[in-house]
């Protein structure tokens, strides 16, 4: 049955939801294996050896949302808050030229505290300085989309984190799965190259769940997605629930791998967070991204949306370094230049 759903996948067939779960089921040993091997094939085939590396500045932990899992969310009172201001926003893009990467990542909690205009110039000059912008800073209205974008942001990372719209709710108090999925389709018309994602073993999630997740990557016609498991945050209404498994995690970013072909899978933190070679084994199962943390070191400790999150203790470079030996390790090459989508948006 195993052997059926993955060779039928493999030779382009539409994916349907019982094959997926068949799949996502693969059992440690031969089926693992084989999906790996074929994750890591199609990886080599349709996005190469390159691997793109992703420069994230985490400017602001203030939040306005609940999100159930985040340490970062409103109530957690325990967490310093910080904002970074305009000047050393631009100072650690500079470092990310330095450094040699082509993407600089905008990332924050939903901190209305900056407004669109104020955005829209960091983005400009960030331009100016010959890097791609990506934006991940939550939901907003699709005119300071159009604005970030007519400024010349690139791409947006919105991760719909679960296609369970009751799982959804139950864990994101005041917001809307519909909204979320109108925010994408925004993001989308607006000319970004949009990224999605969702967080693997939440708790009640199912392989259904999972399932749904990957169909609707593929119908949004993703052109990246980010995959990592739940890792529960003392501070958190899911503070004592179990972490996702990992093995699921690396099922889910193979099929991931083999559904979106042409996509940009990272390897994300959250695999290197929970194993000491995670993000390794990613790239070896799929993953054709890595997303070095660009944060001056005084702020890191601070973005704790996770505990025991890597790289707390490091500065800019040293995780340049580090990331170095790692792909250099498995036999692949840094990516050059900005590493846009690989396919036009309108197909995949
Ligand atoms: N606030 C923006 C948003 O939510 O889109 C961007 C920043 S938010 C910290 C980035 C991602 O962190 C979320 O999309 C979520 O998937 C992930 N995240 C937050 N808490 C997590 C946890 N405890 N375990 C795994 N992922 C988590
Ligand atoms: Fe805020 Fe994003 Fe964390 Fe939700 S996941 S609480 S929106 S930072
Ligand atoms: Fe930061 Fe390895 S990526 S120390």
């Amino acid at each position: 049955e195993f052997a059926t759903a993955l060779s039928r996948i493999i030779q382009g067939e539409e994916p349907d939801k019982a094959s997926l779960i068949i799949l996502l089921s693969a059992r440690p040993g031969e089926e693992e294996e084989a999906l790996y091997r074929e994750a890591d094939n199609f990886r080599a085939r349709y996005v190469g050896e390159e691997v793109h590396l992703r420069g994230v500045i985490e400017f602001s932990n203030h939040c306005r949302r609940l999100c159930h899992y985040c340490g970062l969310r409103a109530d957690n009172r325990r967490l310093r808050r910080y904002r970074m201001e305009k000047e050393e926003i631009l100072k650690s893009a500079r470092m990310a030229v330095e450094l040699g990467y082509g993407t600089v990542v905008l990332q924050s909690g939903e901190d209305t505290w900056y407004s669109a205009e104020m955005l829209a110039e960091l983005v400009a000059t960030i331009k100016g300085m010959g890097l791609a912008v990506t934006l991940c800073v939550g939901e907003r209205s699709r005119e300071e989309y159009a604005l970030w974008r007519e400024a010349g942001a690139d791409r947006y990372l919105l991760k719909h984190e679960t296609a369970n719209p009751r799982l959804y709710h139950r864990l994101h108090p005041g917001m809307s799965w519909e909204e979320r999925i109108t925010c994408l389709q925004w993001l989308r018309e607006l000319g970004y190259q949009v990224g999605s994602g969702n967080i693997v073993g939440l708790p009640g999630q199912t392989l259904e769940d999972l399932a749904d997740d990957l169909l609707l990557l593929r119908k949004l016609r993703v052109e990246m997605a980010g995959i990592g498991p739940f890792i529960p945050h003392p501070d958190t209404p899911l503070g004592s629930y179990p972490a996702g498994s990992l093995e699921l995690t690396y099922r889910v970013l193979a099929v991931a791998r083999l559904v979106l072909p042409w996509a940009h899978l990272p390897a994300t933190t959250a695999v290197g967070t929970l194993s000491p070679n995670g993000r390794q084994l990613a790239l070896q199962r799929g993953a054709n991204v890595v997303m070095p943390n660009l944060t001056p070191r005084k702020y890191r400790g601070d973005y704790q949306i996770y505990p025991g999150k890597i790289c707390v203790n490091e500065e800019p470079a040293d995780c340049r370094y580090c990331l170095e030996g790692m792909i250099h390790s498995l036999g692949r090459r840094i990516g050059r230049g900005p590493g846009h989508a690989l396919r036009p948006l309108t197909e995949n």
